[in-house]
Formats: C-alpha cells, structure tokens, sequence
C-alpha cells in the first residue's frame, strides 16, 4: 500500500478519472444532462453542494468570522443598469471573437490556439479550409429585461461580478455599521459571463460562484496591503491541503482597466496552470465611477447606453457619497481598494484535484486491486466519518444507529449497513470521508469500535466515547 501520488497516468488521463469519479459519486452532473445537456453550466450532486459548501464556508470563516475589520453581505444578482454602464462592464467588458464561415462556430480570437476546429477535431479552428471572420468585439454578459417591455429601458444584465454590489453598498455599510478603514466587505454569489468557449469541466463556466472581497483602505497604503492579501490569500489554499508546489503567483504584464496591480494565485490542475483568485488593486477606479454614474442617472432618458457618456468627475469629488471622513485624520478621500476575488468552483475543483489519488487496497478475496481516493482535508471532506456495523444482525445496526445519531448532531455523517464492508469502504474513500466507524461483535462486549483512516486505511479500536472527541481532532488537524 502506497499514498504516494502514482507518477505514470497522463495529465489527460489523470482529468478523466477525476471527472468520472465527481459523476459517478454525485458531485458534479452536467446540466440538463437528461435534455443532452448544456455548455457550461453544471449542478452539483448531493456530495459535492456538501464539499462546496465546506470550501465557501472556510473561506467566510477566516475571513468575516475570525477577522474584526471585515463585514458580509448578500447582494442582488439584478442590479440598476447603470451600475454596469458606470464600471465600465458596457463598454470595455468583452473578448474579441471570430466565427469560421465554413462550420458556424465561434472562437476567441485571441485564443485559437487552445480552440478546437468544429468540422476537424483534430486541427485549429481556420485549418480546416474554412476561412475565419474579423475579430468583433462580443460582450460576456448575459442581457435579460426587468419586467414584460424588452426595451432598452428596460434592459439589465445578470452580474458579471459580485464586487460591484458591494461598491454600491460602500456608504450604506459605513453608515450602519462601525467599520472604520481599513476594513473589508465579502460576499459570496452567482456571477454569469457569456464565455465563447466555456472548457476544462468546470472551471471555465458561464454561470459560476465568486468569493470577493473588497478591502479598502488609505491612498498610500494600498500597496503593502496588497502584497499582504496576496501572501494570505495562497496561504489560505495551503491551509486548506493544497500543496504549495502546485500554487504558484502570477503577477500581470498586462492590466485591466480598473487595475494597478494583479497578481493571480494559479493552481497546477491536470489541464495546465489556471487562475484561482486574482488580486487586485482597484485604486479608486470603482467608487469614483459610481460617483458619476449616479449623476448620470438623473440624465439617462433610458437610450443605449453604450452610447450614454459618463458625467465629468466633479472637481469636489472626494465630497461625494462615496468618500469617506477618516475620525482620525480628519481627512476626506476616496479609499483605494484590495480586491481578492476568487472563484468558488474553481477552488473546489483544484481541491478535488489535488486531493484525487490512487494506491490499493485489498479486494474481498485479499488481493490488492486499485483504489481511488480523495484526500480532502478533513474540514472539506463533505462526510466527516460513515458509521457502518459490519452485519446486519445481532444488534448491530441498532447499536450503529445509535452512535449515527450521536455523531450526526454535531457533524455530518452517514449511516451505510448496505453491501459489503470493503465496497463500503472504498465508496467513503471515493468521497473523501476521514473516517469510517464500524460496529462489529467486539462492541457488544466492550464498547469498542474500530476507527478506520482514510489515508493509511490503519484500523484501530476506539471506545465509543471517545468517538466526538476524536472527529474534533481530525476535522481541526494542520493539513498533511
Ligand atoms: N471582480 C473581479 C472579477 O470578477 O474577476
């Protein structure tokens, strides 16, 4: 028996079996996989909302919970149309795209690359002799109209990020709540871009969760905070069992408009490097913007708004709504903003990867066969412990159900009395649960279970009592 990480599988190799295994275990389906499906988008299984869930939870906990100068709040996914227009999303948030003449596809241009041509699978999109358009501008978000008149009046979009419905929410947390800067506001939500090419399971989605978090601060300090975020934010990963040779820091060459700095925490998945969380330095850029989108507003006779221009900044701006008095300097400004926004899908799967493993086992008749798996840290793992009474007989189950219920109370636990011992097993270490309590002929007699690992798949014998004890010391161990 190994746990070493097996060498040999191909990176692609690799990818499919974890795919196969988040399907067949119940983490991830496609979805409307019964219609055939549709391109990216996915519905998370009964296990793996429990393991996406753990994965955004952790990431609330040590940030709104175990900080003092950081708030929550959960914002509208529909917001006023001039939000988007003042951030700079209906004019500049696009990727450039061509669409082959031959097969009707479409492409990033700036990507073709990594595209794959629609009529050869084989060849790049335009060497299939299909000649390739211009690159045209396509806007990423998704337009949908607010109430039954689709005009341009009435036209919004489904947010491309949640960090704009906490910069329009700025002044009304300062207002009722005793922050003081620098101070932080997380959310957690649903964001939806019209990705050209959605790919690599679910880490290129069209609709997908975000974890953000806008810290603002003091002109002036912006910098030292931003290279503390970026250290924090790669620590929280490894926190969190990631090993730190596949994390690497990508500062950006190229900035986007709202940026003065980037640096992207990537994850080594089986599909290449890919971004998990960007860090950024926003400046001012976003409040400022709002300060003239809501003067703009009064103005808007409810035309494009791409053709809408932006008021002037006002020459007092740092007046506005959106400035803040700071009590002990007794200065006006407009704070600067950190922004670490990481995508909670993205987390998850680079968790689910880097937990994935095989070794063997013993099948029934002793001889070692593959096993397949997920090393979650135990704060992760969506099953803490399975309790399983090895017959079913005897008193066994009712003994088992006792403890289930005991345990249940406090974690999340399962109950399994069905199948074999060892298929029960394996399912457990498939999907990722620490630890499997098994109630067999020796607990009648002395209160004993056996306490199978995971990991090491090493049994020892437990008293019952001690069973709480022991799940709070393995779900709060350091990582591996
Ligand atoms: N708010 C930054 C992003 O969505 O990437």
């Amino acid at each position: 028996m190994t746990t070493e990480r097996t060498q040999s599988d191909s990176d692609d190799r690799r990818m499919d079996k974890i795919v196969a295994l988040t399907r067949r275990r119940g983490f991830i389906f496609q979805s409307s996989e019964l219609y055939g499906g549709i391109n990216g988008a996915w519905d998370y299984g009964p296990v793996g909302v429990q393991l996406k869930r753990n994965v955004k939870d952790a990431w609330w906990r040590s940030l709104v919970e175990e900080r003092d100068d950081i708030v929550g709040l959960d914002t509208a996914i529909l917001m006023h149309p001039m939000v988007w227009k003042a951030s700079g999303h209906v004019d500049g948030f696009s990727d450039p795209m061509v669409d082959c003449k031959l097969c009707k596809k479409r492409f990033r241009a700036d990507d073709l690359d990594n595209a794959i041509c629609g009529q050869k699978p084989s060849k790049r999109p335009g060497q299939c002799g299909g000649e390739l358009t211009e690159p045209r501008n396509f806007n990423l978000m998704f337009e949908t109209f607010l109430g039954p008149v689709s005009d341009t009046s009435s036209r919004t979009f489904l947010r491309p990020e949640t960090a704009q419905g906490i910069f329009v929410n700025f002044a009304n947390v300062v207002a009722t709540t005793r922050v003081k800067i620098p101070f932080g506001i997380a959310q957690i939500g649903k964001s939806f871009r019209n990705e050209i090419n959605p790919r690599n399971f679910t880490f290129r989605s069209r609709e997908f969760e975000q974890m953000e978090l806008e810290f603002f601060v003091k002109p002036g300090t912006d910098e030292e905070w931003f290279h503390r975020w970026v250290q924090w934010r790669r620590d929280w990963y490894i926190g969190l069992g990631i090993r730190p040779e596949n994390l690497r820091l990508v500062p950006h060459e190229k900035l986007a408009h709202y940026s003065r700095a980037t640096t992207d925490v990537e994850y080594r998945f089986p599909f290449g490097w890919g971004e998990l969380e960007g860090i950024a330095n926003r400046g001012d850029f976003d409040l400022r913007q709002h300060q003239r989108g809501i003067r703009t507003v009064a103005r808007w006779d409810g035309g494009d708004l791409q053709a809408l221009q932006l008021v002037e900044e006002e020459q007092d701006w740092h007046r506005g709504k959106l400035s803040y008095f700071d009590e002990e300097t007794k200065q006006r400004y407009i704070p600067y903003v950190i922004e670490p926004a990481a995508g909670a899908d993205r987390a998850t799967l680079a968790f689910l990867c880097d937990a994935y493993d095989e070794d063997s086992a013993p099948d029934a008749k002793g001889q070692l066969e593959t096993r397949e798996v997920l090393r979650l840290h135990p704060r992760l793992a969506p099953v803490k412990a399975a309790v399983l009474p090895l017959v079913r007989k005897d008193g066994q189950p009712e003994r088992a159900m006792r403890i289930y219920e005991a345990l249940k109370r406090r974690y999340v636990v399962e109950y399994d009395e069905s199948g074999s011992i060892g298929k029960r097993y394996r399912r457990q270490d498939e999907i990722g649960t620490p630890l499997c309590i098994t109630i067999d002929y020796d607990t009648s007699k002395d209160g004993t279970v056996t306490v199978r690992d995971r990991d090491s798949m090493r049994q020892v014998r437990v008293s019952e009592d001690r069973l709480l004890e022991l799940l709070d010391e393995t779900i709060h161990r350091e990582p591996r």
